[in-house]
C-alpha cells in the first residue's frame, strides 16, 4: 500500500510510525510534514487548506490511501476531493466534518440522536450574552462556535471574564455557544467509523490547560496517557451504546454518513458520560499514546474505514501496559509562540515532532507552538511516565515549557 498522510504535527508523526509497522505498507508520503517525519516518509509541499491540491498530489503519487490528519483540510473538503479523484480517503467529507466545524451542528445531531451533552444556548449578538450566562450559570463555559484549535473556550467563575470572551468572539464575526458546566473527569474516546459502524479505540486522557494542576489557559493539549485503569469497566460499552452508535446512525440518516475518526470528548458525570465536543479526526496528543499501544496493523484498519467496510476489523488488539506523552511547547504558547530556536534532543527515539523545521546545516529548529511530543511506555503508568520524562529531561529549547504532572494523579491512584 502506498499511503499519503496530510498534516505536520506530532499526531501525523505518530500515524507514520504506526503505519510503518504495518507490513502491508510499501511507501509512505507526507505533506507537508516536519523535521521529524522526513526519516519515515517522503515529504511534499502542499497547501492543506486547498482540497484540489491535496487530491492532485494523491493522483500524482498514485496513492492507494490518503490519511487526512487535521480538521482544517477535512472541513474544507479534502476527503471529498480525494474520493472524487477515485482514491480512498480516511476522513469524513466536508458535510460530516461539520460535527467538529460547528458546535451548533454537533448539538443539533446530539439532540436528534438523544446523546447526553451539556445544555447550551447559542448567542448571535452582545444583547444576548447576559441572558445566556444567567441560563447556564457559573462556572461559565463560553465557546467560539468555529474551529479554534482547542483555544476558543473559556471556563471561568468570573462573570466579567466570561462576558468579555463572548463579546470578543462575536466581534470576530463568530457565533458564541454558552454551556452548562459538566463536572467530572474528562475522557477522550476515538472510534474508527465506516459510515454505519463505530469501532472504539482505547480511552485516553488529555491535559488541556497550560500549567500543572490544570491551571492557566486552554491549549491544544499538553500531554496524554492511556489506558485509563481507573475508569469504569463498562465505559467503552456505555459510550458505544449512548454516544457512538446513535451519532453514526443519525449522520447516516441525514445522508452525510461519518467515515474516518470520530473523537468523542466526554466528561464522566454522576449521571454517566456526557459529550463536551466531537472532533472529526484523531486527537493530538492522545493519538501519540493510543497508537503506541495499538497492535492491530493500522494501514489495514484505516483502509477498511475508507472503503466503508469495517466488518473484518471490529476486534482490535492492544499491547499490555501504559503510554504517556508530554508536550514540549515553545515560549509564550498558547499565545504567539517564539520560533526559530535550535533544539537539542529532538532526534531521540520516542520524541515525536510537531512544530519543527530543519535549518541550513540540518539542525532542528522550533517552528510552532507545540514543538515536540515525548512518548514513553512501560508496564504501568509509573514506568511510562518515567520513560516520557526521561526524554523530556534530555530536550533543550530556550524558553520552552512543559507540564510536570501528566498522568501523575492516575499513576498515584488518586482518580
Ligand atoms: P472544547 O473545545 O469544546 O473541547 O473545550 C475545551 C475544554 O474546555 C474541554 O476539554 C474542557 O476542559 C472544557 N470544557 C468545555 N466544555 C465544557 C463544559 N460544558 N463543562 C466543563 N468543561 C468544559
Ligand atoms: N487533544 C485535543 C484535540 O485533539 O482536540
Amino acid at each position: 500500500m502506498r499511503i499519503l498522510v496530510i498534516g505536520s504535527g506530532a499526531r501525523e508523526h505518530a500515524l507514520l510510525r504506526a503505519l510503518r509497522r504495518d507490513p502491508a505498507v510499501t511507501d509512505l508520503h507526507i505533506a507537508p510534514g516536519n523535521a521529524g517525519t522526513a526519516s519515515l516518509a517522503d515529504a511534499h509541499p502542499v497547501s492543506v487548506t486547498d482540497p484540489e491540491a491535496v487530491a492532485a498530489l494523491a493522483v500524482t503519487l498514485e496513492a492507494d490511501l490518503v490519511v487526512i490528519g487535521p480538521e482544517v483540510p477535512l472541513v474544507a473538503g479534502a476527503a471529498d476531493a480525494v474520493r472524487a479523484a477515485g482514491i480512498p480517503a480516511f476522513g469524513p467529507g466536508a458535510a460530516a466534518a461539520q460535527i467538529e466545524g460547528s458546535k451548533a451542528f454537533a448539538k443539533d445531531v446530539m439532540a436528534a440522536a438523544g446523546v447526553p451533552t451539556a445544555a447550551a444556548v447559542s448567542v448571535e449578538d452582545v444583547a444576548g450574552i447576559d441572558a445566556a450566562l444567567d441560563t447556564c450559570g457559573s462556572p461559565y463555559v463560553v465557546k467560539d462556535d468555529g474551529l479554534a484549535a482547542g483555544k476558543g473556550v473559556v471556563v471561568t467563575e468570573d462573570r466579567a471574564v466570561a462576558y468579555a470572551h463572548a463579546a470578543d468572539v462575536l466581534a470576530g464575526g463568530h457565533p458564541v455557544l454558552v454551556e452548562r458546566f459538566l463536572d467530572g473527569p474528562e475522557v477522550s474516546l476515538f472510534a474508527v467509523c465506516d459510515g454505519t459502524r463505530a469501532v472504539p479505540l482505547l480511552p485516553a486522557q488529555d491535559f488541556k490547560r497550560r500549567n500543572d494542576n490544570d491551571e492557566g489557559p486552554n491549549t491544544g493539549g499538553m500531554g496524554a496517557y492511556a489506558p485509563l485503569d481507573w475508569a469504569p469497566a463498562d465505559l467503552v460499552a456505555t459510550v458505544q451504546a449512548t454516544v457512538l452508535d446513535p451519532v453514526v446512525a443519525e449522520m447516516a440518516r441525514r445522508g452525510t454518513p461519518f467515515t474516518g475518526l470520530l473523537y468523542a470528548g466526554l466528561v464522566l458525570t454522576e449521571r454517566g458520560p456526557e459529550v463536551i465536543e466531537f472532533n472529526c479526526r484523531f486527537g493530538d496528543p492522545e493519538t501519540q499514546v493510543v497508537l503506541e499501544l495499538l497492535e492491530t496493523p493500522l494501514a489495514g484498519l484505516l483502509k477498511a474505514s475508507a472503503d466503508g467496510d469495517l466488518s473484518g476489523h471490529t476486534e482490535l488488539s492492544w499491547r499490555s501496559g501504559s503510554a504517556v506523552t508530554v508536550v514540549v511547547a515553545a515560549e509564550n504558547y498558547p499565545g504567539t509562540p517564539v520560533i526559530g530556536d535550535p533544539i537539542v534532543g529532538a532526534d531521540l527515539d520516542g520524541v515525536l515532532h510537531a512544530g519543527t523545521s530543519r535549518g541550513l546545516d540540518g539542525e532542528v529548529l522550533s517552528a510552532g507552538g507545540r514543538v515536540l511530543s515525548a512518548v514513553g511506555s512501560g508496564a504501568d503508568l509509573v514506568a511510562a511516565r518515567a520513560a516520557a520524562y526521561a526524554l523530556v529531561d534530555q530536550i533543550e529549547l530556550r524558553g520552552s515549557h512543559h507540564r510536570t504532572d501528566i498522568a501523575l494523579a492516575a499513576a498515584e491512584g488518586r482518580l
